[in-house]
C-alpha cells in the first residue's frame, strides 16, 4: 500500500480566510434536527427561512418551455439577460416609482445572497471598516469578513441608540468606515423603517462619505397594509446606496437563486466586474422564467402575504396560549421571539436545543446571528398553520414540564 506522508496533516486551520470563518452556529441545531428525524421524530422545523411554496405555474411553464429550446443551453450572461434587467426596473418603476437603467443600474444575481458577497469582494480592501447591523443575517458581516475587512457592530433597532452609535463610529474608527449595511424588514428582528429614516440615513451618508449596502430581501412580505420601502425612493439615493432584492420569498423561488442589486452605477459596475470573472449568469430558462415572475400575473405575491400573515396571527396566538409571548412582526416571514423569562438563564442556543428534545421543534438560536442576538430565538413561519398549531401545543407541554404555564407568562 501507497504511503501517505500527509495524513496526520490538517491545513484547514491554516487558510486564511478559513480561520475567519467560525463553524456555523447552527451546524450543531441541524445536527441534532437530522439525527431526530433518522430517529423518526415529527419535528416541525420553523429554523431555517427556506420557503415551502412554489413558484405561480406560468412561471414552471416559461421555465419548461425555454429549457426545450435546443438554443437555450449555452453559457449565460453574467450581468443577467437583458429582458430580466428591464423587469427588474419595471417592478422598481411601478412598485417604489424609482427609475433604473436597466444597462447602467441594475444587475441580475445568483440570489441577494451571491451578490452582497462579491460586492464585498468587489468593494473592501482588507482592513476596510464595515458597519454592519447586530444580530443580522450572516452574509452582512461574513461577506466583508471574508473579503478582509472588520466588521464595527451597530444596532439593528433603528431608534436614537441607532443613530447615536454610527456617529459614534465615524468620530472613533480607524480607518473611517467606508460602508454602511441596513436590512429592513431585519432577519432576523422582523423590524422595518419608514422613508423618513431613510431620507436621514442617505443625508447622513453623503455628509460622511459612506457606501449604503441595502438589502431589501423581504420587500412584498408586510402586513398591517403597511407597505415596505425602498431606500431608492430618496432623492438622490442612487449617489451614495445599491439596494439588493430577491425572487426567493417574493415568488417562493429560493431554490431558483435569482436577486438583483440596482442602484448606484459605481457599485453595480464593480459588482459586474467581478462576477464577470466569476460567473457565466443563472440558466437563461431560469432568467427568462424570472422575467414571466416579475412581468406576469402578480397574484402568487398577494396570495403569499396572506399566507403568512395568517400564519403569524396562528404562531402569535397559539404560541401566547402556550405560555410564550411573541410580539407580531410587522414584515418579513420571521418571528423575532424573547426567550420565556423564566428560561432566559439557559441562553438561546441551549434553549433551541431544549425545544428540538423536548418538544419537537426546531427554531434559529438568536446568538447565531451575533451576540446582540442573545436572549431570542428566531422562529420562521415556513410551515402551515396545522403544523404552528402542533408546535405550539409540544411548546405548551415543555413549557408546564419546565414550570412556565400560560397565565405565568
Ligand atoms: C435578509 C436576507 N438577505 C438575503 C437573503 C438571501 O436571499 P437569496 O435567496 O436571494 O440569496 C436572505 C435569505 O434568507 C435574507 O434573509
Amino acid at each position: 500500500m501507497a504511503s501517505r506522508p500527509y495524513k496526520d496533516f490538517t491545513v484547514n486551520d491554516d487558510f486564511y480566510r478559513i480561520r475567519r470563518l467560525p463553524p456555523y452556529v447552527f451546524a450543531e441545531v441541524n445536527a441534532m434536527k437530522a439525527a431526530a428525524r433518522a430517529a423518526g421524530e415529527d419535528i416541525v422545523d420553523l429554523g431555517m427561512g427556506n420557503p415551502d411554496g412554489a413558484p405561480a405555474q406560468h412561471v414552471i411553464d416559461k421555465l419548461c418551455e425555454v429549457a426545450r429550446d435546443p438554443n437555450a443551453h449555452g453559457y449565460s450572461a453574467s450581468k443577467g439577460i437583458k429582458g430580466l434587467r428591464k423587469a427588474q426596473a419595471g417592478y422598481y418603476q411601478r412598485r417604489f416609482g424609482v427609475d433604473l437603467d436597466p444597462e447602467s443600474e441594475v444587475v441580475v444575481t445568483l440570489g441577494s445572497k451571491e451578490g452582497l458577497a462579491n460586492l464585498a469582494q468587489a468593494i473592501t480592501a482588507p482592513g476596510d471598516v464595515v458597519l454592519a447591523p447586530n444580530p443580522s443575517y450572516p452574509i452582512h458581516t461574513f461577506g466583508f469578513i471574508i473579503a478582509g475587512a472588520t466588521i464595527r457592530s451597530v444596532p439593528t433597532t433603528p431608534n436614537d441608540a441607532y443613530w447615536e452609535s454610527l456617529d459614534r463610529a465615524m468620530a472613533f474608527t480607524v480607518p473611517r468606515p467606508s460602508i454602511l449595511i441596513v436590512n429592513y424588514p431585519s432577519n432576523p428582528t422582523a423590524e422595518t423603517v419608514d422613508l423618513a429614516f431613510y431620507e436621514r440615513l442617505v443625508a447622513w451618508a453623503k455628509e460622511n462619505k459612506v457606501w449604503i449596502l441595502s438589502d431589501l430581501a423581504y420587500s412584498e412580505l408586510y402586513y398591517d397594509d403597511n407597505p415596505t420601502v425602498s431606500i431608492l425612493q430618496v432623492p438622490g439615493a442612487k449617489d451614495v446606496a445599491v439596494e439588493f432584492t430577491s425572487m426567493s420569498k417574493t415568488f417562493s423561488m429560493a431554490g431558483w437563486r435569482v436577486g438583483f442589486a440596482v442602484g448606484n452605477p459605481r457599485l453595480i459596475a464593480a459588482l459586474k466586474r467581478v462576477k464577470s470573472y466569476l460567473d457565466y449568469g443563472a440558466f437563461t430558462p431560469i432568467q427568462a422564467a424570472a422575467c414571466a415572475a416579475l412581468n406576469g400575473p402578480q397574484d402568487i405575491v398577494e396570495k403569499n402575504r396572506q399566507l403568512y400573515r395568517k400564519r403569524r396571527d396562528v404562531l402569535v396566538e397559539s404560541f401566547a396560549r402556550a405560555g410564550w409571548d411573541i410580539p407580531s412582526p410587522k414584515a418579513s416571514m420571521f418571528a423575532w421571539a424573547p426567550l420565556p423569562p423564566a428560561l432566559k438563564h439557559m441562553g438561546s442556543l441551549e434553549f433551541t436545543k431544549q425545544l428540538l428534545i423536548h418538544a419537537e421543534v426546531a427554531v434559529a438560536p438568536g446568538v447565531g446571528y451575533g451576540e446582540d442576538g442573545e436572549g431570542y430565538v428566531r422562529i420562521a413561519m415556513v410551515e402551515n398553520e396545522q403544523r404552528l398549531r402542533q408546535a405550539a401545543r409540544n411548546v405548551k407541554r415543555y413549557l408546564q414540564s419546565m414550570g412556565v404555564n400560560a397565565s405565568a407568562a
